[in-house]
């Protein structure tokens, strides 16, 4: 393919599935050498070998894991140009049934493991001087979907955090952005025909995306193309919560 990740060392997390297995690949083709991660070791690691990188098994929601992540590929390669922080988890269960540990897990892998993250990058990047972090959040970050409380609020807060973070590492050359996907068929859907046929029908596109359709933007926001883009939620959703569609009727 192309080179706009030569000579980069990359971190993928989630990388053993979906978005994450797709951007771990299009980071290779592009010349970057990827470390990926992912709490799941079989099949990540032959994954990722196929892939052409170097699996670490990490639980991002263990902060003492991703420090050991970050500081590992610092000691190998000497530096980190670019963190993905990706790896999420689902949970749909309305608000008033929500258990517990449904949403602890969704605190700890999707907002803490996001924050782990891009605090243990930054670190580094901060003291290198440079560096690109993107974290995968969610379009419901920015319009929650109903029965959907904590997710869309867990990836408002990797939002929040994000435009937070970008403010603080830019003096210091470091870039922090989020790519918001809309719906996309990964391992994250049941593999249930009907349940696709909706999915497919609720963005104006006409169709859910394929994982490798958001991982170009994951690329587009860590490469230097991007140098003068933080702070920034790039939502690459079909066209989902662009507005509304017509009102039925309407004279
Ligand atoms: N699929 C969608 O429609 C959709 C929409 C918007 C946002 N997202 C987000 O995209 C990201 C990627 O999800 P996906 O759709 O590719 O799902 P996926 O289930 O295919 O992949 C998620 C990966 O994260 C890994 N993971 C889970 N918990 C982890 C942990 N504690 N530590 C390390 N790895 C862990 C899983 O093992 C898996 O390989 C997630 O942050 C998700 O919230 C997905």
């Amino acid at each position: 393919m192309g080179n706009r990740m030569q000579d980069k060392i990359i971190i993928v997390t989630g990388a053993a599935s979906g978005l994450g297995k797709a951007t771990m690949e299009l980071m290779v083709a592009e010349g970057g050498t990827v470390v990926a991660a992912d709490v799941n070791a079989d099949p990540g690691a032959a994954i990722a070998a196929a892939a052409g990188a170097e699996f670490v098994q990490t639980d991002v929601a263990d902060s003492a894991a991703v420090d050991r992540l970050v500081s590992g590929v610092v000691e190998r390669y000497g530096r980190l140009d670019v963190m993905v922080n990706n790896a999420g988890v689902f949970g749909g269960s309305p608000l008033i049934d929500a258990p517990n540990e449904e949403v602890d897990r969704m605190v700890g892998v999707n907002i803490l493991g996001a924050f782990y993250g891009t605090r243990a990058a930054g670190r580094v990047m901060a003291a290198q001087g440079s560096g690109a972090i993107v974290n995968t959040a969610s379009n419901g970050g920015s319009l929650p979907t109903e029965g959907m409380a904590f997710y869309s609020g867990s990836k408002a807060a990797v939002i929040g955090m994000s435009k937070a973070c970008a403010i603080e590492l830019a003096p210091k050359g470091v870039r922090v952005n989020t790519l918001s996907p809309g719906t996309m068929l990964s391992g994250m859907v049941p593999p249930d025909p009907e349940f696709i046929k909706v999915l497919h029908g609720i963005q104006p596109i006409g169709y859910a995306a394929d994982p490798a359709q958001m991982a170009t933007g994951i690329l587009y926001l860590a490469s230097d193309e991007a140098d003068y883009v933080t702070g920034h939620d790039l939502v690459v959703d079909g066209g989902a919560t662009a507005g509304r569609t017509a009102i039925k009727g309407a004279k």
